[in-house]
């Protein structure tokens, strides 16, 4: 038994875009499928929420109970990952006592730092990680579990702690793993 949606329910969701083999938990949810496009072989699992401006590529997975909160941006690129728990935010109230807070207070009375969140390709954040706005985490870069993000990354780097720093440089071995399995997939002159 599994809890996802059939093509059939997927299509009537109304995706601003919407790949093949793609798999979304019932438990999910989807506060924006018009601003949501999402590319081929992508998993999204229970009690995750999809809200805002979001565009997930290609061998996608997110696991259960991520937020991606994208009213200010958010792009998942091609066979990135996000464990458990892992919270990403486009947009955040000023937390210096300058300003009110909250989304039930007036924009006149608050000030926002907000900014598009992109994951590059063959990243992946860990459990219950945070991400801020404005970052970008960098092609091939790792981010240990319970890391908050808040400065863009080098690539291909390990990441880990609060705020998360530079553990040692990431393998690039996945990249020839990555060919190989293109090709047995026959889409390897595709643009993915
Ligand atoms: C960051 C990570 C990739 C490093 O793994 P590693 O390369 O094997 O490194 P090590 O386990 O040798 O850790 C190196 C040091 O950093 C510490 N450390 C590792 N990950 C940490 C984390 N997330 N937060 C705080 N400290 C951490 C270790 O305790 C160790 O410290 P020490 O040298 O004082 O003993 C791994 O610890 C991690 O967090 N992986 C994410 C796993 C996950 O979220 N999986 C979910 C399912 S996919």
């Amino acid at each position: 038994m599994n809890s996802f949606y059939t093509r059939e329910e997927l299509e009537q969701v109304g995706f601003k875009s919407l790949g093949s083999n793609v798999l979304i938990s019932r438990k999910a949810s989807i506060y924006t499928p018009d601003q949501i496009s999402i590319g081929n072989n992508v998993r999204i699992d229970d009690f995750s929420i999809l809200s805002g401006e979001l565009t997930i590529g290609n061998y996608i997975h997110v696991a259960a109970f991520c937020g991606l909160f994208g009213k200010y941006g958010i792009e998942l690129k091609d066979f990135s990952g996000l464990s458990s728990r892992v919270t990403i935010y486009s947009a955040t109230d000023d937390y210096s006592g300058r300003t009110l807070t909250n989304p039930m207070i007036p924009k006149e009375y608050k000030k926002i730092k907000a900014g598009k969140v992109v994951l590059e390709k063959h990243t992946i954040v860990g459990a219950s990680s945070i991400i801020l706005p404005k970052v970008v985490v960098r092609e091939g870069t790792s981010i240990g579990a319970m890391s908050l993000v808040n400065k863009s990354t080098e690539e291909w780097k390990v990441y880990f702690g609060i705020p998360a720093k530079i553990l040692k440089s990431r393998k690039k071995n996945l990249l020839d793993l990555e060919k190989t399995f293109l090709n047995s997939q026959g889409d390897i002159n595709e643009e993915i």
